[in-house]
């Protein structure tokens, strides 16, 4: 069992609880809207009523995604005005909390869509690592907080729980998963983008000490889950098991796939270099 390895990881608690607990990744999202505005600014938009396409991956329950779509829709009205329809589509994982979802975007006072009659919203429940959209479907993509988690995770890590933790081949293979989940990510979006569409990703990542600020917070963790195995609240194999299947990237790692010619896959990265947002677009 030590180093068997799990195909997915789980989502967010349900039942409403990510919303209520999620002010962080709320704060670290809301440093993106500059560039989000900007990205609107520069998106070729054909004439015609054609509904214009927002992709939102890894929405989870909807709270932390209204600012940014109000955001989006309000720039994007000057540019179309209040007729043209606006498609807003949440990605996340089948197992995700929906009913949330969908109980924010119908009830919640800041809902993206309140006055506004021609937004038209939907979910997919599906993973981000498979294609979500038909190729050249999305006018912009916003995606935060959400691809830190990898499509696998590749093996357990002893003694601990989180990647930040580990050194030595463990921390190699988070390394690798991550760099290809992060290729093949950039990957998919860059086929679903239309031409010269444009994705923010926001992302929580290490500094260039390699420190993330949590570490404190995942050794209480790691030693409170060390004393309910000695109590017997959970068996120590239960706790072996046991893995945060997130690995925060360095800057270097986020712009590895475009270190060569400042492409990837038809993207070009815009970046604002800062650490934890990147914007990108397909080349116009
Ligand atoms: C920390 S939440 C972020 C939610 C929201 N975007 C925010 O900024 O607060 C991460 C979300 O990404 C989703 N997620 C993780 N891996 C995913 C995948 N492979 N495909 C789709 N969604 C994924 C999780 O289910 C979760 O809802």
């Amino acid at each position: 069992m030590a180093n068997q390895t799990t195909a997915t990881h789980g989502v967010m608690e349900g039942g409403g609880s990510y919303n209520l607990h999620a002010r962080i990744p709320a704060g670290g999202g809301n440093l993106a809207l500059p560039l989000l505005e900007e990205a609107v600014r520069n998106i070729p938009l054909e004439r015609g009523d054609q509904p214009v396409v927002i992709a939102d991956y890894g929405s989870s329950q909807g709270k932390n995604s209204l600012s940014p779509m109000r955001t989006a829709i309000k720039a994007l009205r000057l540019r179309i005005g209040p007729d043209r329809p606006i498609f807003v589509v949440h990605i996340d994982q089948a197992a995700n909390d929906f009913n949330t979802l969908f109980d924010v975007l119908r009830s919640d006072p800041e809902r993206y869509s309140v006055d506004d009659p021609n937004i038209f919203s939907s979910a997919i429940g599906r993973s981000f690592y498979e294609g979500v959209f038909p190729r050249e479907h999305v006018h912009l993509g916003w995606s935060s907080y959400a691809a830190v988690w990898l499509s696998r995770i590749p093996m357990l890590i002893p003694g601990h729980f989180v990647v930040l933790a580990s050194t030595g081949h463990v921390r190699e293979a988070f390394a690798r998963q991550a760099a290809d989940d992060w290729r093949f990510f950039l990957s998919l979006r860059a086929s679903e983008l239309r031409l010269g569409g444009r994705l923010v990703v926001v992302l929580p990542g290490l500094n260039d000490e390699g420190v993330t600020g949590f570490e404190p917070l995942f050794s209480e963790a790691n030693e409170a889950l060390a004393e309910m195995v000695t109590e017997g609240a959970i068996s120590a194999e239960e706790r072996a098991g046991m893995v945060l299947g997130a690995y925060p990237r360095r800057r270097n790692e986020l712009l590895a796939p475009f270190s060569t010619d400042g492409q990837f896959c038809s993207l070009i990265c815009r970046g604002d270099t800062s650490l934890f947002c990147q914007a990108f677009s397909t080349v116009a």
